[in-house]
């Protein structure tokens, strides 16, 4: 078949590790017969540089008309680039922002898995880590506190900064049952996560979880705030499957989790919408201060592909090719240098493309 895809390489490491997730990609099409048609946009720093904006209308339009966007990362050194003197509305994360948004993709997905291989890597003790995790932080992505009114004025001298967290009945459905779904295909178990000790929209996204559960009985269903999510992803993290949660709490615990894998170089995400389409990036930034080295961990936005071939092309066993291509060079003990440890072969960021092309050829 054709796929269609957008392909956003972004700023900082972006460009290589979206090099090497095509080159496996272009694997996958020669084994299964298939048809990649990539066509690049610009987004973040590289469209402020070349158009004075973090995405274009055009570019935006682009990738409506593909099947499915692949991205690297965008943005870079908060202190230094000069990105950062602009307003925030033109600096490289709201061009991340916009592009959600304009694609209404609502449903992010941030898989945290800690491999048998790298299981060294991981900061907790290891009577902790030895139960291994398996969790899906199922992440809403177009509504609360990121998206609501913000204003900064002035009173009587004094500055003051207003942000806005709102969420309607049905902005908390869809996401609740896209979390439901997906637990149904794991271990059938929900979390969702909210502050409904003090706020209004997570006592209303608490009674809307619960409405949606009466129609997955199959799924266990359990409610954590969002403090004590926090303080159990270090103590417990075997416990979760699913976790569902708004907004910021997805962001922040979606970087909580990730750092708990130890291999942030390694996890993956996908933000979907209501149809098949969907863009798919790495979880981690863009390191601007590895980029051009050839050091970065592609493997990332290569699993990204991978998902992009499982949610949005229907291809499992060329996802599944994917994923076990990653096991396989992991187990010869190939490593880039974020993941490196004792008495692995260490390889750079185009190499590791190289060897897992040429384990799914
Ligand atoms: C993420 C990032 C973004 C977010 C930023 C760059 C706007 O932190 O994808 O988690 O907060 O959503
Ligand atoms: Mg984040």
């Amino acid at each position: 078949m054709e796929l269609k895809i957008t392909c956003i390489p972004g700023d900082g490491i972006g460009p290589e590790i979206v090099a090497e997730a095509k080159k496996v990609l272009d694997a996958v099409a020669v084994k299964y017969g298939h048809q990649m048609n990539y066509t690049d946009i610009l987004m973040g720093g590289a469209s402020i540089d070349a158009y004075g904006v973090p995405l274009t209308e055009e570019a935006v339009q682009t990738a409506k008309s593909a099947d499915a966007v692949l991205m690297g990362s965008i943005g870079g050194d908060t202190t230094t680039s000069p990105w950062y003197k602009l307003p925030p509305n033109l600096r490289p994360e709201a061009g991340l922002l916009a592009i959600r948004k304009a694609l209404n993709l609502f449903a992010n997905l941030r898989p945290a898995v800690l491999y048998e291989e790298l299981a060294g890597a991981c900061p907790l003790k290891e009577e902790i880590s030895a139960a291994g995790f398996d969790m899906l932080i199922m992440r809403e992505l177009t509504g609360g506190l990121y998206f609501g009114e913000r204003k900064t004025v002035e009173e009587n001298g004094v500055r003051k900064a207003i942000d806005t967290l709102t969420y309607d009945e049905n902005e908390i459905r869809r996401i609740a049952v896209k979390g439901f779904e997906i637990a149904m295909k794991r271990k059938k178990k929900v979390t969702s996560v909210d502050k409904a000790n003090v706020l209004d929209s997570s006592r209303l996204w608490r009674n809307v979880v619960e409405e949606v559960a009466k129609d997955y009985p199959d799924v266990t269903l359990e409610h954590m705030l969002v403090d004590n999510c926090a303080m159990q992803l270090v103590k417990d993290p075997a416990q979760f499957d699913v976790i569902l949660t708004e907004n910021m709490f997805g962001d922040i615990l979606s970087d909580e989790a990730s750092m708990v894998t130890g291999s942030i170089g390694m996890l993956a995400s996908a933000s979907l919408n209501d149809t098949r389409f969907g863009l798919y990036e790495p979880s981690h930034g863009s390191a601007p201060d590895i980029a051009g080295k050839d050091i970065a961990n592609p493997i990332a936005t290569i699993l990204s592909s991978s998902m992009m071939l499982r949610y949005s092309f229907d291809l499992d066993e060329e996802a599944d090719a994917i994923d076990n291509a990653v096991k396989q060079v992991l187990k010869e003990g190939y490593r880039t240098a974020d993941i490196m440890s004792e008495g692995c072969t260490k390889v750079g960021c185009k190499q590791m493309g190289d060897l897992l092309a040429q384990k799914i050829g």
